[in-house]
């Protein structure tokens, strides 16, 4: 087990264009805590995976395991197991000499071998797949397989790079599940790449939302859906996206800035000049509420999800159509008006520099 620490941790991929994919990044992960990486495609998290796992060397900063500062240790002496996407399994290899491979590398006695590797496949529910090479195994197996070949080793941190994406839906969720009660079971402290938003917030004790090689926030998943710092993990996390709206605050009173008739409603928070309001989807509401911004639209999409309605909707306060989330079927026609009601404890303020300038813990009204 081990807690990991980064101080300024930088990497400069060298070449004829040297790439600077990790800058100064600070980070505390506590033994034992489930911490997820997210952000977009080329942000630095597979970097970051494999400078933990020593693969890449450091160019600036400090990592250290507990106390131990471990910028020159070698990848086989710091205790780490690694999960990819690809799987990586030796395919001349039967199951069960992938998941012995790492020990005997270690010298383990053949027993002990055996017994770890049984009790192991005997966890992941693969025992009857011991014999089996790995073209004989759907995806769901073969990432078992891989996940197993990782604990046997019993490492004192578990590094997984999108370890599902292969795998279909119900696979996936499955999956998310297995890996979540072995985590409670093993309590090793592990780090998790994925794309993948519910699997973000639900497996994460901590989420780090990383773009352009930098930490934009760290948080637990409610926090960072709650109360996100910028207009950058705000518009990242959750799905569909947060609404944007440009705005004019004076204190506690906003205007759209694109409306011919200023329209202004007030706010719990204060600001002054220009500022973007965001509201989630989910939090537009069909009704009046009390205090409420009303905006009068036009529906131009409608998509039935079954457990709930998306409606893109043209109103005057944006170029962009404001996505409203209606929970179960609502029937509506495109070109429909209505009017939506945008709750101001629900409300988002970025400033120019788009930092959240209130972080409320905004909250949907029961
Ligand atoms: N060996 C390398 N040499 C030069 N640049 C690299 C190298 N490996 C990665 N990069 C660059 O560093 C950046 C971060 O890459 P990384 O693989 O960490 O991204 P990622 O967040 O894992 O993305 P993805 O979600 O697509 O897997 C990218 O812009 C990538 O092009
Ligand atoms: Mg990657």
């Amino acid at each position: 087990m081990s807690s990991i620490e980064f101080v300024k941790l930088d990497k400069v991929y060298k070449g004829l264009n040297n790439f600077h994919a990790v800058k100064g990044v600070d980070l505390s992960i506590k033994d034992g805590e489930f911490v997820v990486f997210v952000g977009p495609s080329g942000c630095g998290k597979s970097t970051l995976l494999r400078m933990i796992a020593g693969l890449e060397d450091i160019s600036g900063g400090d990592m250290y395991f507990g106390s131990r500062r471990v910028n020159t240790l070698a990848p086989k002496e710091r205790g780490i197991g690694m999960v990819f996407q690809s799987y990586a399994l030796y395919p001349h290899m039967s199951v069960y000499d992938n998941m012995a491979f790492g020990l005997s590398l270690e010298k383990a006695s053949s027993q002990n071998i055996d017994e770890k590797v049984r009790e192991v496949a005997a966890t992941l529910q693969i025992e009857h797949l011991l014999e089996r090479k790995p073209k004989e195994l759907s995806g769901g197996q073969r990432q078992r397989v891989a996940i197993g070949r990782a604990i046997v080793r019993q490492p004192n941190v578990f590094l997984f790079d999108e370890p599902l994406s292969n795998l279909d839906a119900s696979l996936r969720v499955q999956m998310r599940i297995e890996i979540i009660k072995l985590h409670q079971r093993l309590k090793t402290t592990s780090i998790y790449v994925t794309h993948d938003q519910v699997e973000a917030m639900t497996m994460a004790d901590k989420i780090v939302v990383l773009s352009q090689g930098r930490i934009m926030q760290v948080g637990s998943p409610l926090d960072i859906y709650n109360s996100p710092a910028n207009t950058f993990v705000a518009g990242f996390m959750g799905s569909p996206n947060m609404n944007f709206i440009q705005v004019t605050a004076n204190g506690s009173q906003l205007a759209a800035a694109t409306c011919d008739v200023p329209r202004s409603f007030e706010v719990p928070f204060q600001h002054q000049g220009a500022a973007t309001l965001g509201i989630r989807p989910e939090h537009i509401e069909l009704t009046p509420q009390p205090g409420a911004l009303q905006l009068e639209c036009q529906v131009s999409v409608v998509e039935h999800l079954g457990n709930e309605t998306l409606l893109y909707l043209n109103t005057d306060v944006s170029d962009q159509p404001l996505v409203v989330a209606v929970a179960g079927e609502k029937s509506m026609q495109i070109g429909e008006k209505l009017s939506v009601y945008l709750p101001p404890q629900c409300c988002h303020l970025f400033d120019a520099n788009g930092d959240a300038i209130a972080r409320l813990a905004t909250t949907k009204p029961n």
